[in-house]
């Protein structure tokens, strides 16, 4: 299977896998259950979900296994999305080709959409069916982290910190990190606690693959926020230029960012090249994130 064909399937499973969960939830909230689906499931790659399943098949892990974690990091990463967007926030009013959650419905229904995406992400963790139940409690504790204050919550507050500010690339390297990194760095790490054997070396190899995959989506994020265009984004193009966002392009230029990024490209690979599986589906993918168009 290629990688398009891959991603096609893990995307078919995971959109049918959270439309049912969604479908699921009793009537007493229409639109909010309306606007919870809307910004989990109108667009969006499913990298996170791709990165789960990838990791986790690579490390022998069953996909019954990893449908939990593959629909819970993708419900925590729609709410960020929806947060995000909001006016207190970046106040963009594109995603994903359509209007975001706030202006699709108002303010107020965005914000439970995300609150009540955040707490489904841990229902599901906690409730699917799944062959290692000793596990659950070390994928929440992975998820939870990832997501509040040492992960995105955390990174979303330097980046507002750091808007309209010079700081130093080793701090912009900590807020990527942080902001979009840990997220991708969780994907792994659920993975690897669903591995009936891993050594610890291969656990390092795979780790530092994830951070620096992590912190490459972000620079590549951020070099299309400056030179693609919104159709193709389906995000308003030049959001970060507008809001004068601590970015790589505006600290390092856009060349040297497009050089960097291809530094990191090259250590993700060099990561994969150490461990002793196929990892093929995932050298792909690193390929996929460093030459995204979108
Ligand atoms: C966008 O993530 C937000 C960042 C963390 C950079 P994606 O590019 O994965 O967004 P979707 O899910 O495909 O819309
Ligand atoms: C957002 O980074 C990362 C999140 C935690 C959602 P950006 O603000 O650059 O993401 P986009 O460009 O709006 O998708
Ligand atoms: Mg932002
Ligand atoms: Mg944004
Ligand atoms: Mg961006």
């Amino acid at each position: 299977m290629n990688l398009v064909q891959y991603q096609q399937a893990i995307k078919n499973r995971v959109d049918s896998n959270l439309t049912q969960q969604i479908n699921s939830l009793p009537d007493h909230a229409e639109s909010l259950k309306q606007a919870m689906l809307y910004a989990l499931l109108i667009g969006g790659k499913r990298m996170r979900p791709f990165l789960v399943y990838a990791a986790g098949e690579m490390l022998g892990v069953s996909a019954e296994d990893l449908n939990g974690p593959a629909m819970a990091i993708e419900a925590i990463h729609a709410y960020s999305l929806i947060h995000d967007d909001l006016p207190a926030m970046d106040d963009d009013e594109l995603r994903r080709g359509h209007p975001t959650c706030h202006i699709k419905f108002d303010e107020a229904t965005a914000i439970l959409a995300g609150d009540a995406l955040q707490t489904l992400a841990f229902e599901i963790l906690c409730d699917y069916s799944m062959s290692q139940e000793n596990k659950r409690i070390e994928l929440v504790k992975i998820l939870s982290k990832a997501s509040g204050f040492h992960g995105m919550c955390g990174g979303q507050a330097m980046d507002l910190a750091a808007t309209d500010k010079q700081i130093s690339q080793q701090q912009l390297e900590s807020l990527h990190s942080k902001k979009t990194g840990a997220l991708l760095i969780a994907c792994v790490e659920m993975a690897i606690a669903l591995a009936a054997d891993i050594s610890e070396q291969n656990k390092q190899y795979l780790l530092k693959f994830a951070q620096t995959i992590g912190l490459a989506f972000q620079v590549q994020d951020d070099i299309l926020d400056v030179t693609s265009d919104s159709k193709t984004l389906g995000k308003p193009q030049g959001s970060d230029q507008e809001q004068n966002k601590s970015t790589y392009p505006a600290m390092l230029g856009l060349a040297e960012a497009q050089t960097y990024l291809e530094e990191l490209h090259q250590q993700a690979l060099q990561a994969l090249r150490a461990l002793p599986y196929n990892t093929q589906i995932l050298q792909s993918f690193t390929d996929f994130v460093i030459h995204r168009t979108y």
